[in-house]
């Protein structure tokens, strides 16, 4: 059988990309992980997700394994709705749609609003997830630079205001990372949030804000886009994974009731029930605010051991970006390419994700490398970068 003739056109286009988590290093044993992306091992509350899980079903008993029995699916929204609105974010009925991951929601937002012939613009570099779920759906992107201070909005509205004059489409929605930015660290100032609401009102577009982030401030809490959305164009994704656990599979959107309405249609029940009353259950019994100020905390200074190792141990033409919260530091490292230093890294014991995954135009981040802070112990960290340094020496 061919199974090419079995796939409609969009679904051949998308698998011509590269498949998925293609950025991934296939790490050798014991090896320091400055790649994962992941919250560190002993932040995850797994005894007090055993302790949710045994009152789950001490309470209601069978009730959180059928389809959508416990009642704490609902007060998950109820509760998830009440942080949303200490952020600034209000949230009416039909306004929030729980999904299984922010990934689930980027997924939902692509499937229902793009097709091939839909165009969109995204942060570069990127989340690489995200770039790979919005290439299943359309291979129109504009990509808009970051710099220190986030998205170069003025570089969005030369963009926007040539593609309209010479008749070319406009970006359906502009998908963006603005609190401690996937892969650069960086957030995107107060003027040009505001500038990119304007923008999106001057050019019609939806701004898609991705705030995986945005709780781990380390400073400051930047105020989400969505805080200030008053013309309704800002869908709000979030999520716990990096906050209490990824394997819970906890995200969400908030945004226009018929969008939202829209992408509820298309998840169906193709979420998981028994995850989201466990988490209902464990934030019942937890003070959620002290949690956030541990994490800020114990990611800060790891943060800090990074830098300093950094300064330590890397020559002095490597340049870096100090991030004020979320878990990663880019990198630049002049007349390198990082995906080739990689294979030597993990020989050494070290790993980091290459900048060249993080751009459509994969050369623009041969230079480039992410480290990550959250995962690996201080010792670890210092021991990684010192063997970064030593490569580099
Ligand atoms: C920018 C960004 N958005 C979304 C996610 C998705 O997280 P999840 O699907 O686990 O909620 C991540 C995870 O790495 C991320 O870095």
């Amino acid at each position: 059988m061919n199974d090419q003739s079995l796939f409609p056109k969009a679904t051949k286009a998308a698998l011509k990309n590269n498949p998925p988590g293609a950025w991934m290093p296939a790490l050798p044993k014991g090896c320091i992980r400055l790649s994962s992306g992941y919250p560190a091992p002993e932040l995850i509350p797994s005894e007090q997700i055993k302790a949710a899980v045994d009152k789950l079903i001490q309470e209601e008993h069978d009730l959180p394994l059928h389809y959508l029995g416990s009642p704490r699916i609902k007060s998950l929204q109820r509760q998830l709705q009440r942080r949303l609105e200490e952020r600034g974010i209000s949230v009416q009925e039909g306004e929030l749609l729980i999904t299984s991951g922010g990934c689930q929601a980027i997924d939902l937002i692509a499937r229902t609003l793009l097709d091939e012939e839909t165009a969109i613009a995204v942060e570069s570099p990127s989340y690489m997830e995200a770039l790979e779920i919005f290439q299943n759906y359309t291979n129109q992107i504009i990509t808009i630079p970051v710099d220190e201070r986030g998205l170069q909005t003025n570089t969005l509205e030369t963009i926007l205001t040539e593609r309209k004059r010479d008749g070319l489409t406009l970006p359906r929605f502009l998908y963006t990372i603005p609190s401690f930015h996937n892969p650069t660290g960086t957030t995107m100032t107060p003027e040009r949030r505001s500038h990119l609401l304007e923008l999106s009102i001057k050019f019609d577009f939806l701004i898609v804000e991705d705030d995986a982030y945005g709780e781990l401030a380390f400073l400051d809490s930047p105020t989400p886009i969505k805080a200030n959305d008053s013309a309704g164009r800002v869908l709000h994704i979030g999520s716990l994974s990096k906050v209490v656990a990824p394997g819970m599979r906890i995200g969400w959107v908030v945004g226009d009731r018929e969008l939202v309405s829209a992408f509820a249609w298309f998840k169906k029940d193709l979420d998981h029930p028994f995850a989201q009353a466990t988490m209902a259950a464990y934030l019942e019994n937890v003070e959620f605010e002290q949690r956030l100020t541990l994490l800020r905390e114990e990611y800060r200074t790891k943060r800090d051991t990074m830098i300093q190792a950094l300064e330590q141990f890397l020559p002095s033409s490597v340049t870096w970006h100090v991030p004020e919260g979320g878990y990663f530091v880019w990198v630049k490292i002049p007349g390198i390419e990082t995906s080739c230093l990689l294979e030597k890294a993990l020989v050494e014991g070290v790993s980091y994700i290459p900048g060249k995954y993080f751009f459509l135009n994969q050369k623009d981040g041969s230079e480039f490398l992410r480290l990550s802070f959250s995962y690996s112990q201080k010792e670890e960290i210092i021991q990684g970068i010192q063997k970064l340094g030593k490569l580099l020496s």
